[in-house]
């Protein structure tokens, strides 16, 4: 199967016929279609397919029987609501040509090479993005990934149960990161900064995810008096405008994308809304400078409105700067490439705690990603499928 083949089986997976966006949530049957496909493409090619501990699914290629000191890549197949083609399956379809071309070129590396497709990296179904690395590298505590909850209210335990995997024995796996020397994820990048077809990482600015919970009063709206009410929905406003102002002041990014409200009715006051930020920026204090100043506002507002609020952190990533020496040896086998930081949060942010791990990047022309206009070029693909080639022969013959 070529990168072409690869890519037109995966593309109507999970995809929004009106839309043309896609909803692939971890362990939904879109997404396992997807997990599908990686097993097909891994027992095509006789790699070694390992699912780990956690939900995250592995091919390795191991000339002559290699085990340790392996060089892994891939990224995800899952996607946000409504998300775009490319952002994580571009990786995983891209590691698979890689090894196609490796092996077509007589190329027979001293060490293992896998792919990986890590679980829930975008955390559209249980809140905490790039969940299945976290529980590897042991950035979540068990206990808490199991409790964690879809918007059905179905515990992440309990779907592992449900697809044979034991929710007690997730977490941190030191048997597999002991094997793995480095990880290299390529991705289309998500903006318009990468003007060559291929760039590399340098950093992930600090990013977070935060819960604001408005507990009013559910009444009527036709005969409840404007000052008898305590609608959640004015100091949650508040707060929206709040969160825009503060990024403004900080050169911050927030963003409040979802949102709940209880009973959701027309002719209703809400009783509760519950809202989620997610804050971005340059620098840690910035970003917690921002939510601090967004909860402040809400708090005020919140009084001024006979409403509850309470706030809780789901999760936050701190800068990741990317390891220099893999990164430079990455710009060096591919002889002057641009060198860029991101606002997207990637596995290869988790692993970074435990592993030197570097990133390719894929110009995207229309700069929109987590949205059906999220794009690469055919040729920029290819583009990326070479680079990755001559990195992985880099690191894996070296
Ligand atoms: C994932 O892509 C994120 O940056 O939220
Ligand atoms: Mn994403
Ligand atoms: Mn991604």
């Amino acid at each position: 199967m070529s990168f072409e083949e690869m890519w037109a089986a995966l593309l109507p997976v999970g995809r929004d016929p009106g839309t043309g966006g896609y909803h692939r949530f971890a362990w939904t049957p879109p997404e396992l279609e997807c997990r599908a496909w990686f097993l097909d493409e891994a027992r095509r090619r006789d790699l070694d397919v390992e699912r780990d501990r956690n939900g995250n699914l592995f091919a390795w290629w191991r000339p002559g029987g290699a085990r340790d000191g392996a060089v892994l890549t891939g990224s995800h197949l899952d996607s946000v609501p409504g998300g775009g083609a490319y952002d994580g399956p571009l990786g995983v379809v891209s590691a698979f040509a890689a090894i196609d071309l490796l092996r077509e070129r007589g190329v027979r590396p001293g060490r293992p090479i896998g792919v990986a497709a890590f679980a829930e990296e975008e955390g559209a179904r249980f809140g905490v993005a790039c969940l299945g690395s976290r529980l590897l590298t042991g950035a979540i505590a068990p206990d808490r990934a199991r409790g964690l909850r879809d918007r059905d209210g179905r515990a992440f335990g309990d779907v592992l149960a449900a697809h044979d995997l034991d929710p007690d024995r997730i977490g941190p796996d030191e048997d597999l990161l002991g094997r793995v020397s480095c990880y290299v994820e390529l991705h289309v990048e998500q903006g318009r900064a990468l003007t060559a077809p291929v760039g590399v990482a340098s950093a992930i600015v600090p990013h977070g995810r935060w819960r604001f919970g408005f507990a009013g009063e559910g009444n009527h709206a036709g005969t409840t008096r404007l000052e008898d009410r305590r609608d959640p929905m004015l100091p949650f406003a508040r707060m929206v405008l709040a969160a825009r102002d503060a990024a403004e002041r900080h050169g911050a990014f927030t963003t409040v994308g979802r949102v709940e409200v209880t009973p959701n009715g027309v002719n209703a006051i809400p009783s509760a809304v519950t809202a989620w930020l997610d804050g971005r920026g340059p620098a840690d204090d910035l970003v917690r400078r921002t939510v601090a100043e967004v909860h402040e506002a809400a708090r005020d507002a919140a009084r001024e409105h006979g409403v509850a609020v309470e706030l809780a952190e789901e999760s936050y990533s701190p800068v990741v700067d990317f390891d220099t020496a893999l990164r430079d040896r990455l710009a060096g086998a591919l002889g002057g490439v641009p060198v860029l930081p991101t606002g997207a949060g990637h596995d290869a942010g988790i692993l970074a705690a435990r592993l030197p791990t570097a990133m390719l990047f894929v110009r995207n022309p229309t700069g929109v990603s987590h949205a059906p206009a999220e794009h690469a070029e055919p040729a920029d693909c290819l583009a990326g499928v070479e680079a990755l080639t001559a990195v992985l022969k880099n690191l894996a013959c070296g």
